[in-house]
């Protein structure tokens, strides 16, 4: 049975002239959608960074297209999803402000602990003012998106806005405890969607 087309609400706020090409188990709920769209369309990040590529690429491409400003790199480990990304962004007229990088997971040492791990790029932005992590998958391995504060914070500008999706689960809610305990500069706030998602926002670099 095909489920009901869940992203009305979206594609109507952001004026998509079509439907959204969406996997019911793998897209972000529309909820989650609806909160980065919101905060893209009012803070008006200029440098934004996706662990993961998908729908949500192209609702951060389109809100910065609404915006005139913006751009965002989205780190894809799956080369098929990185190309399916890049396609829907030409379908939909957004190729020039999203870029898709095929990251293939590598190990990466974080503390003590090996994680896999997007293979870090020259190309990333030096400055990310807007940070949204769905991604790698969970079921890779246990806390599979921690390292994405630990490995990217000195990229971080102040006052960056760092999305978790899935923080509904026991991992993300290990993940954020970590964070949290590690960073002392982070605000942190839990909102109750489909999913669960955790908030952060890192007040000052130096704390
Ligand atoms: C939760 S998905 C990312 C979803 C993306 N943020 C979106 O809103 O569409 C995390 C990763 O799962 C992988 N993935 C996406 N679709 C998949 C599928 N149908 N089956 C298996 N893996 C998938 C991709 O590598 C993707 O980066």
């Amino acid at each position: 049975m095909t489920a009901t087309y869940p992203y009305s609400e979206l594609q109507a706020k952001l004026g998509f002239g079509q439907a959204l090409p969406w996997t019911e188990h793998w897209s972000a709920a529309e909820d989650f959608l609806l909160l980065i769209a919101d905060h893209c369309l009012t803070q008006k990040p200029a440098s934004i960074l996706e662990c993961s590529s998908g729908l949500s690429t192209l609702v951060l491409a389109r809100c910065c297209q609404l915006n005139g400003r913006g751009q965002v790199l989205s780190l894809e480990n799956g080369e098929e999803y990185a190309r399916a990304t890049r396609e829907n962004l030409a379908a939909f007229g957004l190729a020039s402000h999203a870029r898709v990088l095929h990251a293939p997971l590598s190990h990466q040492q974080v503390d003590d602990r090996e994680f896999q791990w997007y293979r870090p790029d020259e190309s990333l932005p030096a400055t990310i003012d807007m940070l949204v992590v769905d991604g790698p998958p969970g079921f890779l391995q246990p806390c599979s998106r921690y390292p994405a504060l630990p490995l990217l914070r000195s990229r971080l500008a102040d006052g960056c806005h760092v999305f978790l999706d899935d923080a509904a689960r026991d991992d993300e809610k290990e993940i954020a405890r970590r964070w949290l305990g590690e960073n002392p500069a982070l605000n942190h706030q839990y909102l109750d969607f489909r999913r669960g998602c955790s908030v952060f926002v890192l007040k000052g670099k130096s704390a």
